[in-house]
């Protein structure tokens, strides 16, 4: 009975095991092939990255190849660039029009200016229309708006007045600032004769010209400005560096130092920014003396000197 009922349970359970087992081999027969299939897959992605690899390498070689190479002409910064295209693949050569976009400067001797010309009458229409909403109808300048005109005999003073007629050497920075950056905020839109028109009427405007005066590119270049002679060539380079770059006198340098005038500066940065600097004699602490240049000498007394928050030395 006991032996009957374990075989009979003994029957299921190894049909059951056998099922799963079955089961069980199917399943990792799938992975197995699975698993095949994906390292095959894998070993034809690690060929192809090597394959991939490679060429990135000739390519880096090339590639440093054309770097080594010399460039053309040595040094010169104004060589043209190594035509490195084969390598890089970037960009393309310029078109003549955009070259001609770019290539707008005008120089002193009236080289770069376009063919054209324009009077003072017509230069007058388009500078009232265009201009003088903030130059004045007569380059006068419209409130804080730059002048152009007058100001002549000017430039030697404390607050000297520079416009294209008291202080601008040359013509051609007029014609060329004009036609390249106004009116302000539509700049470019002044056509060749318009520009030529409009500086003839700023030179009519400074009493250069007569009104019957016609600019041109064949009468710009002997145009002479006012203040042509008033720019000197910096030769501090040769002059003066020699003399600030010898060993500085440290001792004993005057005879006698006198105190001549004491300087207060102070600089305090208030909390809602800017600058809060007070020159003397502003508002100061009450127990810091205040003195002004010229003041009687009695009140610069060693005291005084002490508690000054910084002290002007003047050596006669
Ligand atoms: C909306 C106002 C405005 C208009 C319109 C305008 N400008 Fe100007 N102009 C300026 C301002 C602002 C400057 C100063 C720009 C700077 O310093 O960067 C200036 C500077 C100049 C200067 C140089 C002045 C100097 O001494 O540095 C000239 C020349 C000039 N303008 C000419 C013209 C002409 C010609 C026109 C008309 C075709 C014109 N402007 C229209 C605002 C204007």
């Amino acid at each position: 009975m006991l032996g009957a009922a374990f075989g009979i349970a003994m029957s299921f359970y190894g049909d059951d095991k056998i099922a799963s087992l079955e089961k069980r081999m199917e399943q990792l027969d799938a992975h197995a092939t699975s698993a095949t299939a994906l390292a095959k897959a894998s070993q034809a992605e690690a060929a192809s990255a090597t394959e991939r690899a490679s060429q990135l390498e000739a390519q880096v070689a090339l590639m440093q190849a054309e770097a080594k190479k010399p460039k053309s002409g040595g040094n010169s910064l104004t060589e043209p660039a190594p035509i490195a295209a084969a390598a890089y693949g970037l960009g393309r050569p310029a078109h003549d029009a955009e070259i001609a976009a770019w290539d707008v400067d005008v120089l002193p001797d009236g080289r770069g200016l376009p063919e054209g010309k324009g009077d003072v009458w017509t230069g007058e229409e388009v500078f009232v229309d265009a201009c003088a909403s903030c130059h004045g109808d007569f380059a006068e300048g419209v409130d804080n708006w730059p002048v152009l005109a007058g100001g002549f005999d000017t430039l030697a003073d404390e607050d000297p007045v520079k416009t294209v007629g008291s202080y601008w050497p040359y013509l051609s920075t007029v014609w060329d600032y004009i036609h390249r950056s106004m009116p302000f905020g539509l700049a470019g839109t002044l056509s060749a004769d318009e520009t030529y028109a409009i500086v003839a009427y700023i030179l009519y405007s400074n009493d250069l010209v007569d009104d019957d005066f016609e600019l041109s590119h064949e009468n710009f270049a002997d145009f002479e400005m006012h203040n042509t002679d008033g720019f000197v060539v910096d030769d501090r380079p040769e002059l003066e560096y020699s003399e600030w770059s010898s060993e500085p006198c440290m001792e004993n340098c005057k005879e006698q130092v006198e105190v001549t005038m004491r300087s207060v500066f102070l600089v305090e940065t208030p909390p809602e920014g800017g600058s809060n600097s007070v020159m003397n004699p502003g508002t100061l602490d009450e127990d810091l003396p205040v003195f002004s240049a010229g003041q009687d000498e009695t009140s610069l007394s060693d005291e005084n000197v002490k508690t000054a928050s910084s002290t002007e030395l003047v050596s006669e």
